[in-house]
């Protein structure tokens, strides 16, 4: 198959991995016209696929039916149909190890799929975001192994994911992706794909550059929030207001960038994502200083975070042990519902063990697993009639009643600015 086929609507697309990632991309090729199959272990999500409903907030609940009703997307679990694919992309999770080493075990897993049912003419694209050389160095040879050759019997490409949950502004459609092939048929058709459905395509030399973009970029973004997550603990200390420091500093309009405090890393990318770095980069010998250091400045901040408790409770003599403490809001970042590498998990933890008694607001989480114990989300206004000793404000949902939280006689914690341009002796800023 000559590479411009795959620019054709006739052309099938496979995509492996139903996520956050998956979806909104199966559903963008749909609404393009394509006949895209979607493929999940996962039969909860290819059966709510198939009666046209959406569980990923990004994915509104009309363009998913549309394109169900008009047969132009299906979910399958029947890994055996990828057969039928001319194209196949795959967006299964990268995690860590407990030991913070990559887990490429979902990769592996979805190419062994493709590796039983591959064919000449196909094109294979990673989207998961991972470390420089995955492409080349694991998943090509076992796409090799059954005697095809890439780029010339098919066609392999890494094409990064930088898709921003919750970024109502910037979606699948108008965020520029960047692809790097096997070799140059390979950049060429998945280039000619992407430029089917996205406003712009970037063309790169290599797999390994492709995957590198997608390290720097999630890293500049680990960094930054490391730098100034430092500055907030040492404005606190010279009783300087980070966030006015910062609606200062942006308005500048060249040589700066803002980033923000907050109460630690979440999701599935920052946090995760520069350990794949660091990682490749030590088999070269080479420790990334930067990486390491804003990792351990992000990854305090949670305890900062209880601290701040602490020191708000202090000032109506009273101690974490025995206060009630409320979360406002747990998902890792605003107006979603990932929880994955939340923050307000760890706090959650870190007060449970210096003895608060916990409650919890998010509208996008209705429940929460802490140990042992099943949280149930509860409204603010419910959780302020009951007069919480301290509210935590850890993610700042657009749907909070902010007011009420003022307005109420509480200790407030906000580690979001959420309560900007709000004067009280009962709000502790980060
Ligand atoms: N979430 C984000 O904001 C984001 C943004 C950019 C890039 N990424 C990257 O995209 C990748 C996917 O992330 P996500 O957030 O969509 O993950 P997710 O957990 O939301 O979705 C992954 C899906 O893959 C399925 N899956 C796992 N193994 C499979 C297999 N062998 N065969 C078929 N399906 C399988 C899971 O059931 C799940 O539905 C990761 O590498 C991530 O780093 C994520």
């Amino acid at each position: 198959m000559p590479p411009r086929t795959f620019s054709l609507r006739n052309c099938r697309i496979g995509v492996i991995g139903l996520g956050y990632v998956g979806l909104p991309l199966a559903v963008e090729f749909a609404r393009q016209g394509f006949d895209v199959t979607g493929f999940d272990v996962d039969d909860s999500k290819t059966s709510q696929i198939n009666a046209g409903r959406s569980y990923i907030p990004d994915v509104p609940q009309t363009e998913l039916s549309e394109v169900v009703k008009a047969g132009r997307l299906r979910g399958t679990t029947r890994m055996a149909e990828l057969a039928e694919m001319d194209v196949i992309d795959i967006c299964v999770p990268t995690p860590l190890r407990k030991t913070k080493d990559p887990d490429l075990s979902f990769v592996v897993r979805a190419v062994e799929a493709v590796v039983a049912t591959l064919k000449r003419g196909q094109l294979v694209i990673l989207e998961s975001t991972t470390y420089p050389g995955t492409t080349d160095e694991v998943v090509q040879p076992m796409l090799e192994s059954r005697g095809l050759k890439a780029d010339v019997d098919f066609f392999l490409a890494f094409s990064p994911e930088r898709v921003d949950p919750g970024n109502q502004t910037y979606t699948t459609r108008n965020i520029p992706k960047i692809v790097g092939g096997g070799g140059p048929a390979s950049t060429e058709a998945a280039a000619l794909l992407y430029e089917s459905i996205v406003a712009k395509v970037i063309q790169v030399s290599s797999t390994r550059v492709a995957e590198m973009v997608k390290l720097l970029e999630n890293t500049f973004r680990a960094v930054n929030i490391g730098l100034v997550n430092e500055l907030a603990l040492m404005c606190h200390k010279m009783d300087i207001n980070v966030w006015e420091v910062i609606d200062a500093a942006k308005t500048k309009p060249f040589g700066f960038m803002p980033f923000y405090p907050g109460p630690g890393l979440g999701g599935h990318c920052i946090p995760i994502d520069p350990s794949y770095l660091s990682w490749k980069a030590r088999q070269y010998g080479f420790e990334c200083r930067f990486i390491e250091l804003a990792g351990t400045v992000n990854s305090a901040m949670p305890d900062y975070v209880v601290e701040r408790v602490a020191e708000a409770l202090n000032t109506v003599r009273k101690s974490i042990n025995g206060s009630r403490v409320h979360l406002v809001g747990v998902a890792y970042k605003k107006d979603v519902n990932d929880m994955r590498e939340s923050p307000a998990l760890d706090i959650l933890a870190l007060l449970s063990k210096r003895g608060a008694q916990l409650s919890y607001s998010d509208p996008f989480v209705p429940e929460l697993q802490h140990g042992s114990q099943t949280l149930a989300s509860v409204d603010v206004a419910a959780a302020l009639a009951a007069a919480p000793d301290c509210a935590v404000i850890c993610t700042d949902h657009t749907a909070f009643d902010y007011d009420a939280l003022v307005n109420s006689d509480t200790l407030l914690v906000d580690t979001r600015n959420a309560l900007r341009n709000r004067q009280s002796p009962r709000i502790f800023r980060l």
